[in-house]
């Protein structure tokens, strides 16, 4: 089995777009897969594939992470599975409309998924990691992390949850060999937008990137050891005024009094 590397990734929203994505070119790196998504259909076939072409071993865990269930089913997996050294916390859905005409069901499935389930799934690959001083964990969130889309407020403090929590996670994790990796997309075409207020086919199709050349630049941002990974972003002095922005206005707000123009 030429070039066959121990390793093991497991990949949420493995069944379509950019988790299917991810499937593949880790695949090819020799990576042995755990795939994660509810479509049994679409897993199956990605695993025959992979099997077939990479001689990778694929395992395909069909589980709803917008349920308790689903999230401990494969948070089990990566307490246990010694082998994984790799998550991709890529599974994710936007219901896009203003937030009064999205159901509960349809807000409460946006935060279930691409918060609770991200953060558990972290959570339970990071004993493992940490005592093995080992492991790589990539987070999909969004460029709508840095602006709420009126048609999408809840999706995009979701985003911007993924790479805070990710931000919080690489200073806990600062003095290990464990890499987290926040990857910040904008538009990518995948299914995510069939069925939405906003199909693809309405988006200028300059502004819209393949789902193959995201993968491989967040891949490429990885290997060379980027935090924060902006794949249609060209010039990152931009995110260094914003990080800088932030950390300035979190230091300006350690007082402890209520400022002058309050006159309190
Ligand atoms: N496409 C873009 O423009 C874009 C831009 C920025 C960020 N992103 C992010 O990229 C990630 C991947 O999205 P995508 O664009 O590749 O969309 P996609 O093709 O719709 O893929 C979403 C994946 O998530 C899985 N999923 C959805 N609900 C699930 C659930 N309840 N339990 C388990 N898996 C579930 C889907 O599989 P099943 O339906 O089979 O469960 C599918 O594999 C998301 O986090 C998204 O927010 C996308």
């Amino acid at each position: 089995m030429p070039n066959r590397t121990p390793s093991t990734a497991l990949i949420t929203g493995a069944s379509s777009g950019i988790g299917a994505a991810y499937a593949r070119r880790l695949a090819a790196r020799g990576y042995d897969l755990v795939l994660v998504a509810r479509r049994a259909d679409r897993l199956e076939t990605l695993a025959v594939e992979l099997t077939k072409e990479f001689g990778i071993e694929v395992r395909p865990v069909i589980a709803d992470l917008a349920t308790h269930a689903g999230t401990a089913q494969v948070a089990e997996i990566l307490a246990s599975d010694t082998s994984i050294d790799m998550l991709v916390n890529n599974a994710g859905i936007s219901r896009l409309g203003a937030t009064m005409d999205l159901s509960p069901a349809a807000l409460d499935d946006m935060v279930a998924l691409n918060i609770t389930a991200l953060t558990r799934l972290s959570r339970a690959a990071l004993p493992g990691f940490v005592a093995r001083n080992r492991g790589t964990i990539v987070n999909i969130g969004s460029v709508l992390a840095f602006r709420a889309m009126p048609i999408a407020s809840v999706y995009s403090g979701t985003k911007s949850y993924v790479l805070l929590f990710t931000s919080g996670l690489q200073e806990e994790l600062k003095d290990t060999a464990i890499r987290v990796q926040a990857v910040l997309p904008a538009g990518v075409a995948t299914e995510i937008y069939d069925g939405t207020i906003l199909p693809l086919d309405q988006i200028p199709p300059e502004l819209v990137m393949q789902v193959d050349a995201m993968v491989d630049a967040a891949l490429a941002g990885l290997d060379s050891g980027e935090l924060v990974t902006l794949p249609s972003v060209s010039d990152l002095e931009l995110l260094s005024r914003y990080t800088s922005a932030q950390a300035d206005l979190f230091s300006a707000s350690q007082t402890g009094r209520p400022a002058a123009r309050y006159g309190v």
